[in-house]
């Protein structure tokens, strides 16, 4: 049992709001009072807690970040080279060039780049240029984009805009009311409803944004389509790749659908586990950048611009996006299959690099606690999500399916004997925003 992450995390919600920094990290949406909650060590896909537990993460990697695997051994020996030439200065680091070469050089519709450190930090910087560039304010998104008061506006007085975009049941708390009406939804691979949008707010619209692909394939023309709505009413197109890019291939996903926007955004996976992010695009548009107020000192660190330019050359160099799809191809039909097998109803979505099922009945949240509880016993740390890395070999993947197994035939018989319930050691896991104060 990990008991001193447990007791850390009782601690943690006295000294810090919510207990973590990153939503998706709280323990209670995922094993309350049983998950390990804290890390002392983590090479590979191997984890270890404060109790010296070991498990094998077959769940996010880092919510997404590592896609290398933990502490990949290239990527720290280049960060620790940059440790060691002083990774602060008041003189700027030729690497963010070097970096700028090298995106441009993979995206070859881009002309110009610009660097923050966090996801939603870089889709405000591209919201920004967006606005600036078309002296317009009305953002038409859909997807998740990020913490910010751009984004979370979408909830002022409508407020269920943002259910299915990963943040269900948000308060906008905090967001200026002035906001209301200037963020507006509409739902993936449904071009009607971005047409229904573009029509409602037609001459005030700076900027259509979009994930290029997340949970479904694009419909047959609906990038194309996108791409087409933007141009003709002089809208910036926003690709959001801060999570879907470096999982289908060496950059963006849009590079396999041969559809460009005027500007992508990329975090996470792009600098495996050190903070880094970019904003690229077409010079026309990210001239405008000159225009606004955007700086932050530590958008000059050293790290960053080093851990992404070892990232990417080696993700390059091992094809990992070949691995990454193949990985997650066997973990999704392994689901399905094992499923099958015990009469299990569950639904599988999602490319699959970061692959996603969920329990189909009434009380699927009690199914996936258990899910989650079972394989913890066995060492896995395993949720209803699988985001593939690098340091996934095959013996991890099939230790995971033989218990995934074996756990899905408990989770049947418990189901069948209506025990699931009774089964959990601990309180049902919470999902969506609202369960969480
Ligand atoms: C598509 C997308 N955009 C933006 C973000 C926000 O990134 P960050 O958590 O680094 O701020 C995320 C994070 O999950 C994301 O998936």
């Amino acid at each position: 049992m990990a008991k001193t992450g447990q007791k850390l995390y009782a601690q943690a919600r006295q000294r810090i709001p919510g207990g973590t920094q990153l939503f998706s990290k709280r323990p209670e949406l995922l094993l309350p009072e049983q998950w390990p909650s804290y890390y002392s060590r983590a090479k590979g896909v191997e984890v270890w807690d404060l109790d010296d537990n070991k498990y094998i993460d077959m769940s996010y990697m880092g919510i997404g970040a590592c896609v290398l695997g933990y502490a990949d051994p290239d990527v720290d020996s280049a960060v620790r080279t940059a440790i060691d030439s002083g990774t602060m200065c008041t003189l700027n680091c030729p690497e963010e060039v070097e970096l700028a070469d090298l995106l441009c050089e993979l995206h070859p519709w881009a002309d110009m780049v610009r660097y923050s450190r966090t996801g939603g930090e870089a889709m405000a910087i591209a919201i920004r240029i967006a606005r600036a560039r078309t002296k317009k304010d009305k953002v038409i998104f859909c997807g998740y984009h990020g913490w910010y008061d751009w984004y979370l506006a979408a909830n002022l007085g409508d407020e269920d805009a943002l259910d299915g975009h990963l943040l269900p049941g948000l308060e906008p708390a905090g967001v200026p009311r002035c906001l209301r009406n200037t963020a507006v939804a509409f739902r993936y691979n449904e071009i009607d409803e971005l047409k229904a949008a573009v029509t409602q707010h037609r001459g005030e619209i700076a900027t259509i944004v979009i994930e290029p692909i997340r949970n479904y394939e694009p419909n047959p023309g609906f990038l194309e389509e996108v791409r087409g709505i933007a141009t003709s009413i002089k809208a910036v197109l926003i690709f959001d790749e801060v999570s879907s890019g470096w999982r289908l291939t060496t950059g963006g996903a849009h590079l396999l659908y041969r559809v460009t926007p005027d500007i992508a955004v990329f975090a996470k996976a792009m600098s495996n586990g050190y903070p880094m992010a970019a904003v690229i695009g077409i010079s026309d548009v990210m001239q405008a950048a000159q225009d606004s107020f955007i700086s932050s000192t530590y958008w000059t660190e050293r790290i960053g611009p080093t851990a992404a330019l070892a990232t990417i050359r080696k993700h390059h160099l091992c094809n990992a996006s070949e691995h990454l799809i193949a990985a997650g191809k066997r973990v999704q039909s392994g689901w399905k299959l094992a499923a099958d097998r015990h009469g299990l109803k569950i639904s599988v979505s999602g490319i699959p690099p970061l692959g996603h099922f969920s329990f189909t009945y009434e009380n699927s949240q009690a199914i996936r606690t258990l899910f989650t509880q079972e394989m913890l016993q066995k060492g896995f740390l395993a949720v209803d999500a699988f985001y593939a890395s690098y340091a996934h070999q095959d013996h991890h993947i099939e230790g995971y399916l033989k218990a995934l197994d074996d756990t899905f035939a408990f989770l049947a018989r418990a189901i069948e004997r209506g025990e699931v319930e009774r089964l959990l050691k601990g309180p049902v896991a919470h999902s969506g925003f609202q369960r969480l104060t």
